[in-house]
């Protein structure tokens, strides 16, 4: 049985007075040389015989020094569940039925050329999205948060990334969309590439294989591009194209669709909590960080993304369509905003915005879609498709 206060595992085996009976390969260092390496703990170091058992105490989600392997005795058991729950939410892209949609797409009077702008330009910008979102998390986020139930969730949540990827590109091609004009949108069209191009700057020193945490200016510069991604890009720009497609299928035109983003919608509804989660965890850990300075850095931070997403919301909807106008946007990203700041313990940055789309809250539940969830789980090919020779 899993104990989630698990304090109790607590006997250390240390094998003092005795060695290895396999004689270590590795050459005498310095000191200093060691507690260098153990700053930059990744999981993949010496595996010694007779190291002390891991306490619950000894974890921390970045500047761990313990090994990185041992999933359990668990100290944050919010990020399990946020595992646990995702793979309990787990669907595939082409589980969904387009010959609708299709069948609406061809048809020269089946959407109007508002409509059809808005479903272009959004899975031209949630295709190149999902795929930097991806990349941030495997190439610069994970190596520095140093706590496995944190990284199993991390790697659950870069096979979500992939499977959104999977999904515009499997409404691309039902479709019969123009594949080079929606995946370089991003390079030409300015209020795609805008926000693509925002949050390119928040990932660029986690990637650099130079850049470590374990001082201050670099802890608080992860903790500034964790909210970046989590709270802004995923938890910000991906509102105005979620509501859009939401729309799609309240109005029951282009449903598959429409219940892909939903689904999306959902998961990256658990990726920005989870973010925000370990964003704070990190803050109590580490109070120094937090300083008035960064705060203020975030809530500018904030004010920009808010705005590009208001300027995407205008690109995208020139007229009103769908019962939806831009203005009406421009209170609700900034309700979204006010929210986000709240959640990281920042004060509002427009108070008194509305919310004028209460309706997508609902969309999150899932308790509405519970039939979908169970009754699939049992049709996955589970190997039927392999052929082992
Ligand atoms: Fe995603
Ligand atoms: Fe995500």
């Amino acid at each position: 049985m899993l104990d989630w206060n698990d304090g109790h595992n607590t006997d250390t085996h240390t094998l003092s007075g005795t060695h290895s009976a396999i004689p270590s390969p590795t050459p005498a260092v310095h000191p200093a040389v060691v507690m260098n390496a153990a700053a930059r703990n990744t999981g993949l170091e010496h595996i010694d015989m007779g190291e002390r058992r891991i306490l619950v105490d000894d974890k921390k989600i970045i500047n761990c020094r313990a090994d990185l392997n041992q999933l359990v005795p668990f100290k944050y058991k919010w990020a399990w569940e946020k595992y646990l729950a995702a793979c309990n939410n787990h669907w595939m892209p082409q589980e969904i039925n387009m010959t609708a949609d299709i069948a609406t797409w061809q048809d020269p009077n089946g959407l109007t050329d508002d409509e059809r702008t808005i479903i272009k330009r959004a899975l031209g910008f949630f295709s190149t999205a999902d795929s930097l979102v991806a990349n941030n998390l495997v190439l610069a986020v994970y190596r520095h948060i140093t706590n496995p139930e944190c990284r199993q969730y991390l790697l659950r949540q870069a096979f979500e990334e992939a499977l959104h990827t999977h999904a515009y590109q499997y409404c691309i091609e039902s479709l019969g969309m123009d594949e080079a004009e929606v995946f370089n949108m991003y390079h030409e069209v300015p209020s795609v590439h805008d926000k693509a191009a925002w949050c390119l700057p928040y990932t660029k020193s986690l990637s650099d294989p130079h850049f470590h945490t374990g001082t201050p200016e670099n802890d608080r510069r992860l903790l500034r591009d964790l909210i970046a991604f989590y709270a802004i890009f995923e938890g910000t720009f991906f509102y105005v194209g979620f509501t859009q497609l939401l729309a799609f299928g309240h109005r029951n035109k282009m449903v598959g669709v429409a219940r892909e983003f939903k689904y999306i919608m959902r998961d990256e509804s658990m990726h920005m909590n989870f973010g925000i989660d370990v964003i704070n965890q990190i803050k109590i850990e580490n109070p120094h960080l937090w300083t008035q300075e960064l705060q203020e850095e975030i809530l500018n931070m904030m004010d920009e993304a808010t705005n590009l997403e208001i300027r995407y919301a205008h690109d995208t909807m020139p007229r009103g369509v769908l019962g939806l106008n831009a203005a009406q946007f421009t209170g609700y990203l900034q309700f979204i905003a006010n929210r986000r700041c709240a959640q990281l313990g920042l004060r509002q940055l427009y108070p008194g915005a509305q919310n004028p789309f209460t309706w997508m809250s609902e969309s999150i539940d899932l308790s509405e879609e519970a039939n979908f969830f169970e009754e699939r789980v049992v049709e996955y090919k589970t190997g039927g498709a392999l052929n082992w020779d």
